[in-house]
């Protein structure tokens, strides 16, 4: 495993695996491996020839009260780790690299980035659009892994390629998840130990809707207004949003039809932690 620090040096190389008639797979991150992390790389190992991992905190996502330099980091870690599960290179720029002097060009995707988690991390989805979209002309693979964990992002990333004709397949990998069902996040680190007790009430709000769903129910505040009954069993867990929308656009569903997203966001002593699940209803 190599470790490419330089932007213009790791695309050469992606080229030069390519020309050579290897499949290239990007799982892209910002650190801190788990167990998802692994997932995305097993995925990308499964399918692809080459696997390129980028580890890089990106300041633009960061909103100026937000978590950058708390962001657990442990570069030493994340590399054994990704050597493990036979990673071939990892990307690792510093900041000014991807942000040089002078920096002045944004991607947006409007509209899905106004909603959910957009709408309490003005300028979130922006940083993440952008590094994304640097990343990809950096390392240009065939296939880019991404989590259903981050369903949201999920979706711009697929927008953005879509809208901005970039020559990559977009990947979605299911949640992975701890023990008794809290979604693996970097940010779970902040928790104490009640804290993350309580936390697993967002799993079981979702889990409640998606029975309500079984047993019939079609109504979206019926099914919202249990969930909140589920999370507010919790004092520690303060509810942010729960969102029940179609699984493109994020449109708000009353009735529910089709594949739908129900998304879920609280703040749990520092952290703030998100979960959703797709269903698709008759
Ligand atoms: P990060 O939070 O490090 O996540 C990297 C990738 O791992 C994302 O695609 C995320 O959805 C996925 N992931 C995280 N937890 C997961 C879980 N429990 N199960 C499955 N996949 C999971 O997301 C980012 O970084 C950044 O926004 C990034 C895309 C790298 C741009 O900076």
């Amino acid at each position: 495993m190599r470790v490419i620090e330089v932007p213009s040096q790791m695309r050469e190389i992606v080229l030069s695996e390519r020309h050579s008639g290897k499949k290239v797979g990007f799982v892209p991150t910002m650190g801190y491996f788990h167990d998802g992390h692994l997932e995305l790389m097993r995925r990308a190992r499964a399918e692809c020839e080459i696997v390129v991992v980028s580890i890089f905190v990106n300041p633009t996502q960061f909103g100026p009260a937000e978590d950058f330099e708390a962001y657990p980091r442990d570069f030493e870690r994340d590399c054994s780790m990704a050597e493990k599960e036979g990673v071939d290179y990892i990307f690792h720029p510093n900041r000014e690299a991807m942000y040089p002097h002078g920096f002045q060009t944004y991607v947006e995707v409007q509209e899905l980035s106004k909603v959910m988690c957009g709408a309490s991390r003005p300028g979130h989805f922006r940083g993440v659009a952008t590094v994304c979209a640097k990343l990809f002309n950096i390392i240009p693979a065939n296939r880019a892994y991404f989590g259903q964990k981050d369903a949201q992002q999920l979706l711009i990333i697929k927008r953005m390629v879509e809208d901005l004709n970039f020559p990559i397949e977009i990947v979605g990998v299911p949640t992975v998840r701890e023990k008794d069902g809290l979604a693996m996040s970097s940010r779970n680190t902040y928790l104490s130990e009640e804290e993350r007790k309580q936390a697993t009430v967002l799993y079981q709000s979702l889990e409640r809707a998606r029975k309500l769903i079984e047993s019939g129910e079609r109504n979206s505040s019926v099914i919202a207004g249990e969930m909140e009954k589920v999370i507010s069993s919790a004092p520690l867990v303060r509810l942010e949003y729960i969102s029940i929308c179609d699984n493109i656009y994020l449109r708000e569903l009353e009735k529910l039809k089709g594949e739908i997203l129900i998304g879920v966001a609280a703040r749990v002593g520092k952290a703030r932690l998100i979960d959703n699940v797709v269903i698709n209803v008759q």
